[in-house]
């Protein structure tokens, strides 16, 4: 089947990003599915039931990958409500798509667009995203695009990483990573961007919304327990696939392949503490609930 076709153009500055996002890190993204999307659940659902979409409502889900969330955000509108899901990958859009047909939601579509390009019409009461708006090249015209889709007095609700340091998931992992390797001066592979963190200081992620247009936004800390697995090989098999030290290996190559079995060696070790009675492997996060909206 032809891939979904891209409704605008991808900014040259999210090129390789745009890439890495429909290519190896889709791969990676969906092969460690249920842990990457599992581990969010608990921090999503409480979002939504604390700053739920309106009865009735059209919403925007950006970045939406799989369409997990769109899904969500349909059933929380209800039948006369709509969720549109959109993703720059058309790898992604494919799958939502499918999935969403095949579990027969009628109201829901999928579209492929990169968000800092895409000119939405000002028809949408929420837009959402988890995980979604960190990696654009230029994240104030991306934000007022999304704001774009937004009538007035919108409402924007995501979820994004604080501080790498602040999730010991991730800082941890690095950390492991880095006893074997460094970061090389030069690589060929497609990086994501600003990357997962770029929002992680309160500032930068409050100031770039500001700077958007939106008003009343308001930061929620929430640390929470991460599922890096539900067995060690899982764990392992997850960390090294997505995050600061699987990029790490990723960015050296073969050379990053070779040492692959001693980090993974190392990790399991790391995690021996996080492990709990049933064999699952458990770390601490942390994320921002992030709220805002379109001016009146
Ligand atoms: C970390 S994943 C999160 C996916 C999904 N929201 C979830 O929580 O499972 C980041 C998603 O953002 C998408 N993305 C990256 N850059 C984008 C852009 N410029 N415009 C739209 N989506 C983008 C990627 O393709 C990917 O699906």
């Amino acid at each position: 089947m032809a891939p979904p076709e891209r409704s605008g153009a991808v900014a040259p500055g999210n090129e390789e990003a745009v890439r890495a996002w429909d290519t190896v890190l889709y791969e990676r993204w969906k092969r460690n599915r249920e842990v990457f999307v599992g581990a969010l659940d608990e921090v999503t659902a409480e979002l939504l039931e604390r700053l739920p979409p309106p009865p009735g409502g059209r919403c925007i889900d950006v970045g939406c990958g799989f369409g997990e969330t769109t899904r969500s955000l349909a059933a929380l509108v209800g039948s006369d409500g709509f969720a549109l899901g959109t993703d720059s990958s058309p790898r992604f859009i494919a799958d939502a798509r499918r999935e969403a047909d095949a579990e027969g939601i009628a109201n829901v579509a999928f579209e492929v667009a990169d968000a800092q390009t895409a000119a939405w019409e000002p028809v949408h009461d929420y837009a959402f995203s988890r995980m979604g708006t960190q990696f654009f090249s230029a994240p104030v015209p991306a934000m007022r695009s999304i704001r774009g889709a937004l009538k007035r007095g919108g409402a924007l609700r995501k979820v994004c990483w604080r501080r790498k340091e602040e999730s010991p998931v991730w800082a941890e992992t690095e950390q492991v990573v880095k006893r074997f390797l460094t970061r090389p001066e030069e690589h060929e592979a497609d990086t994501c961007g600003p990357g997962p963190f770029s929002l992680g200081n309160p500032e930068t992620c409050r100031g770039i919304l500001e700077a958007a247009g939106f008003e009343r936004v308001e930061l929620h800390r929430r640390d929470f327990d991460y599922l890096v697995g539900r067995d060690m090989d899982e764990a392992v098999d997850a960390m090294l696939a997505i995050g600061p030290g699987a990029e790490l290996i990723r960015l050296n190559g073969a050379h990053g392949d070779r040492r692959r079995p001693e980090i993974a060696e190392a990790l399991a070790d790391h995690y021996a503490d996080w492990r709990r009675a049933d064999g699952s492997v458990v770390g601490r996060a942390s994320v921002w609930l992030v709220a805002a909206a379109n001016p009146r």
